[in-house]
């Protein structure tokens, strides 16, 4: 299994706390950061909108990511292809997660399939051939500060089957109450990016990521 990245999610701080966070999470040695971008509707409350990112976009050098928890996130990926590298669309959201990944390609931004905790493994087995990630949500779209739902790891270790098995390549994340002390578990299931919000922001985030890395090595994974 190759090495762990840890994703920083913005969505539990105040948009005040944004440079500053992005400072922190940078200097932790983060890999990329999260913006999870829900509109109210696919989830139950609104966060921020697809500028955000270009906005903070001048403030760090990490790579960023969007997490559209939206229901048409096509009208979203033209305006994030400016400031990240990698967009996430909810299987749920879209009539063919195939199309969608190869919108979202075509603009230069690498495409992830996002499975909200009811969407099966079984029902989107056949497109994982046109994605590059696969987040596996461990808790109820839309807010930060959750318990993660271990049983909904079996999903991470279905696809890290189907990846061994048919030699694929892409990765898979874990979104939703990611902590330290529940991370070697994630990854020792086959999660290979694990992406935290209060996990790293709740504290100090140079000692959270250091923590986090210290688990999955101790794991051996
Ligand atoms: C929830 C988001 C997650 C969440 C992570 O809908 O997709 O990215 O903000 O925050 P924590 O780690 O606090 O659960
Ligand atoms: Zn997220």
């Amino acid at each position: 299994m190759g090495s762990i990245r840890i994703h920083a999610s913005l969505l539990g701080l105040g948009v005040t706390q944004l440079p500053e966070a992005l400072r922190g999470a940078e200097a932790a040695g983060v890999d990329a950061i999260h913006f999870d971008i829900s509109d109210g509707c696919f989830t139950e409350n609104l966060t921020y909108g697809p500028w955000l990112p270009a906005d903070l976009r001048g403030l760090s050098r990490l790579e960023f990511e969007a997490h559209l928890m939206v229901v048409h996130p096509g009208a979203y990926y033209g305006e994030l292809s400016r400031s990240v590298s990698r967009v996430y669309f909810h299987a749920e959201a879209v009539e063919d997660p195939r199309r969608e990944a190869a919108a979202i390609r075509d603009l230069g931004v690498s495409p992830g399939l996002a499975l909200s905790p009811g969407t099966t493994v079984a029902s989107i087995s056949g497109h994982l051939d046109s994605v590059d990630s696969v987040l596996v949500m461990l808790v109820r779209p839309g807010r930060g500060g959750q318990t993660m739902d271990a049983s909904l790891l079996d999903k991470v270790s279905e696809l890290s089957a189907i990846r061994e098995r048919k030699e694929m390549e892409f990765s898979i994340a874990v979104d939703g109450g990611v902590k330290p002390g529940n991370a070697r578990l994630a990854a020792s299931r086959g999660a290979d990016v694990l992406i935290s919000g209060t996990g790293i922001f709740a504290g100090d985030p140079s000692a959270a990521v250091e923590e986090f890395r210290r688990s999955v090595r101790i794991g051996g994974v």
